[in-house]
């Protein structure tokens, strides 16, 4: 796959048919309709987005979870690809076997931008999120991602864990899922969070602290590029004791040229994502001690 050219083509915009499509026949309602509750809602998505407040987008509501996937999605996906490339360059990701947990993964993001970059691997990837609603989007998206990687010498094995990842009994609760990881996606989280980022932090030192002796974890993360976000990761950096590997500040950047006159493209608008401006990390924790 060509993935500068197919990821919104032959992934999305097909996800974002058939959910509408489903939504369609099951609420008896016209898919000119769904589409127009879509395009209605996406100003008011980015209005949240980049409001510099903590955002209050509602992703039970599905035209808000269609809207996101059209509009945020693309960009999104194309800034995570390539941060993980740099941390391929870095030496990362070399294992056969690559063990994944995503915190706050959405639809499936971090899955689509790490599944087009690494070849012959295993990947063991388990996406989190407060919101089971994101179910639908991210069944039909592992699944399309899944079959077109079939050639590939990739062989992804994923599940999804619906938790919050600020309330520390959920690391309890679900420990053994948890812990036999070396690689953690923060992909635009904390930005969610903000000052409830101090429980995410309890809950990152659980992890830290619950691996075995001489073993480290691996956060890449992503976000907004605004002072008060740079501010609350410092502070988990500090709290958690963490080493930065690489820093950087990006403007997402997607091919937009790419996209074809598909029926989402046509009925919403080609997904703009020049807007966005990024920070990006690789943090390591330090191992406990022997
Ligand atoms: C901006 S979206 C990012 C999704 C995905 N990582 C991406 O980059 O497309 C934020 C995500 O965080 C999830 N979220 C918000 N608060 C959360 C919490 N306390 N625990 C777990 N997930 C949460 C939301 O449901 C949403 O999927």
């Amino acid at each position: 796959m060509n993935k500068k050219m197919e990821i919104y083509n032959e992934i999305i915009a097909p996800v974002i048919e058939e959910l509408v499509h489903d939504y369609s026949s099951s609420e008896g309602v016209e898919i000119s309709y769904v589409y127009k509750q879509i395009k209605n809602i996406i100003p008011k998505i980015i209005d949240e987005y980049f409001s510099g407040q903590p955002p209050q987008i509602n992703y039970s509501n599905f035209f808000v979870r269609i809207g996101y996937l059209h509009r945020l999605l693309p960009g999104l996906v194309y800034n995570y690809r390539d941060l993980i490339k740099k941390a391929l360059s870095l030496g990362y990701f070399k294992e056969k076997e690559i063990r994944v947990i995503v915190f706050g993964g959405g639809p499936g993001t971090e899955l689509l931008a790490i599944s087009t970059i690494l070849k012959r691997k295993n990947i063991n990837f388990c996406l989190t999120d407060k919101f089971d609603s994101w179910a639908d989007c991210w069944d039909l998206l592992k699944d399309k991602i899944i079959r077109k990687l079939q050639n590939l010498q990739i062989s992804i094995n994923c599940d999804f864990l619906p938790i919050d990842i600020t309330d520390l009994n959920n690391f309890y609760k679900n420990k053994n899922r948890l812990r036999r990881n070396k690689y953690y996606f923060v992909n635009y989280i904390v930005s969610e969070l903000y000052y409830k980022s101090s429980l995410f932090t309890e809950f990152l030192r659980a992890i830290i602290e619950d691996k075995p002796v001489g073993e480290k974890i691996v956060i890449l993360l992503a976000d907004r590029n605004q002072p008060i976000i740079k501010e609350i990761i410092k502070e988990i950096e500090d709290e958690l004791d963490l080493t930065k590997k690489y820093f950087d500040e990006t403007n997402i950047r997607c091919p937009e040229n790419y996209f074809y006159n598909l029926e989402p493209i046509k009925l919403l608008g080609k997904p703009k994502t020049s807007e966005f401006k990024s920070i990006r990390y690789i943090f390591e924790s330090n191992p406990p001690p022997f």
